[in-house]
């Protein structure tokens, strides 16, 4: 099966649960269902739990069912993360996905708690999973609740932006690292390995990640990336490009990159997993980013 469809399924399996689509209509407040919809149907690239699923694979991917329900409550993780982010006391952010986002759609109270529920169906869909192996998705419940919330999660990234004085790194490292090094280190647990070995690979690739995001936000227009340009620039957000300029992001980027095909663990996957961390790698850089700039001109 194609990684897509099967993180489509499991996906749906989720929205099935979280919107209470089993449930009488008139039981279930819709609008919060379709602020749920809204957030995850909604065409994102689902980097996180292809690179959790790769992962699983290369290391044998024995327990399926697991690793399926665990790319699924990741990409929930990060869907919240969206919804919130793009609140006014956040970036304030109109569209998202080339979509209005969820308090533009459905007013600031049920996006607070469409991100609330996301959070929460992501535990419960691996706590429904669980019994095909308890140990490891115990081991998931625990790696996803520390990179989503402090003091090295998605949560401290954001709270970063409430300081006074802020460093560049942890903040990247927070705010997005952390939930790639979840995808890393889900995929080795699902298929029963250790997690350590794992982190430096999802940092890596988490904080390219981010460098080539501030890149696309200085760089390309809305009508490319899906969301409104030049917002790191207008809330003031600390940002590769504003500390070393486009260039010295475009070298920053490749460092990090260039460390991260030799950070893979030895694997059974591990010459498959190269491959597609050097396309990944390949896609993220400035080439790339080039081509897309001329394009949008
Ligand atoms: C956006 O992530 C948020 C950042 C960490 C920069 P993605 O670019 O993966 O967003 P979607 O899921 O494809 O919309
Ligand atoms: C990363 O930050 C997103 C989260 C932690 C949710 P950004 O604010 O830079 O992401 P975009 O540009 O809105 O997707
Ligand atoms: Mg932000
Ligand atoms: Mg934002």
């Amino acid at each position: 099966m194609e990684l897509s469809t099967r993180i489509e399924a499991a996906l749906t399996e989720a929205m099935q649960v979280g919107q209470g689509l089993h449930l009488p209509v008139d039981q279930v407040p819709l609008r919060l269902s379709s602020a749920l919809d809204l957030a995850v149907m909604s065409g994102g690239a689902r980097i996180r739990p292809t690179i959790l699923l790769s992962v699983a694979m290369a290391c044998g991917d024995d327990r399926p069912g697991l690793a399926s329900a665990s790319a699924a409550a990741l990409e929930l993780i990060h869907c919240a993360s969206l919804v919130h982010d793009d609140l006014p006391a956040f970036d304030n952010a109109d569209t998202r996905r080339g979509r209005p986002s969820v308090h533009r759609a459905f007013g600031e109270p049920v996006a607070i708690l469409a991100g609330d529920s996301l959070i929460l169906l992501a535990f419960e869909m691996l706590a429904r999973n669980a019994a095909e192996a308890p140990d490891r998705a115990m081991r998931q419940v625990r790696i996803l609740a520390q990179r989503g919330g402090m003091p090295g999660g998605i949560c401290a990234g954001q709270g970063w932006e409430s300081e006074p004085v802020v460093n560049l790194r942890a903040y990247h490292r927070a705010k997005t690292g952390a939930l790639f090094i979840a995808a890393t280190q889900m995929g080795a647990v699902a298929a029963g390995q250790e997690p350590e070995p794992w982190e430096e690979l999802g940092a890596r690739i988490g904080e390219a990640f981010q460098v080539a995001d501030d890149l696309k936000d200085a760089l390309l227009p809305a009508e490319v990336t899906g969301k409104p340009a030049g917002q790191d620039a207008v809330n003031g957000r600390p940002n590769a490009v504003a500390v070393m300029g486009v260039a010295g992001a475009v070298r920053h980027l490749k460092d990090i990159l260039g460390g991260a095909i030799a950070s893979i663990p030895a694997c059974p996957g591990e010459a498959q997993l190269a491959r597609l961390v050097r396309a990944y790698a390949e896609r993220l850089t400035p080439v790339d980013l080039a081509a897309q700039v001329a394009a949008a001109k």
